[in-house]
């Protein structure tokens, strides 16, 4: 079965703690939480005090998703606001700190540390770093906006990371997020956790939604 994180870009924003509960009791792993700076991509949603929000009334992982540039000036302020896990971009190394900087940054803020790369990003750009992270995150769509086309050629990145993942003996979760539904999760058998708005908040039931999802895998 694969993990769930409903991603509240594309929840009611008037009633975030009502949809955290909702797709908490129908069944979802994770809370995930699209942080855009309209610099790094082009949109702005949230900061770290929605996140300290949250918090409070989540029961799940807060799943931290930074489409910021510069995050290591805001790392802090999400670890302590309650973010569990705090993903990075790799592609923003070498312009401030390196994916090993940032990860020491984040595990040492008492988080768990994640990567993620953009869909022009190869596998490959990161299995030199990936002993550094517990998660690594593959984008399906550009970074910037929910409610995406789902890019196939990405989740072959999946199969890719998979692989060196086992040869180099590590433990790191493989994630994918954008565009994700029940007919495109076929082709993200090789990920641990589903990143899905539309899919879960823009249906009737979350709880059928997110069940569907998660039996997607080991069909
Ligand atoms: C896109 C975000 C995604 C997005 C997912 O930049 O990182 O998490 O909200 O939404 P859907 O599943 O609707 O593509
Ligand atoms: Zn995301």
């Amino acid at each position: 079965m694969f993990q769930i994180s409903p991603s509240i870009l594309s929840a009611d924003f008037a009633n975030l703690q009502k949809e955290v509960e909702a797709v908490s009791a129908a069944g979802a792993d994770f809370i995930h939480v699209d942080v855009m700076d309209g610099h790094f991509v082009p949109n702005l949603t949230i900061g770290a005090p929605v996140v300290e929000a949250l918090k409070r009334v989540s029961k799940l992982p807060l799943d931290c998703h930074l489409m910021i540039s510069n995050p290591e000036k805001y790392i802090s302020d999400f670890a302590r606001a309650g973010a569990d896990i705090i993903t990075v971009h790799f592609e923003l190394s070498g312009s401030d700190r390196s994916p090993l900087e940032l990860s020491q940054q984040i595990r040492a803020a008492g988080c768990q540390a994640g990567i993620s790369i953009k869909p022009g990003t190869p596998a490959a750009s990161i299995f030199s770093v990936l002993s550094n992270f517990d998660l690594v995150l593959v984008m399906s769509v550009e970074p910037g906006f929910s409610g995406q086309k789902f890019m196939p050629e990405c989740a072959a990145k999946l199969l890719e990371l998979r692989q060196e993942i086992d040869r180099q003996g590590l433990k790191v979760l493989l994630e994918i997020d954008g565009g994700v539904n029940l007919e495109t999760a076929r082709q993200c058998t090789a990920a641990d956790i589903l990143v899905a708005g539309h899919a879960v908040f823009r249906q009737a039931s979350y709880a059928d939604a997110i069940r569907d999802l998660k039996n997607m895998k080991g069909l």
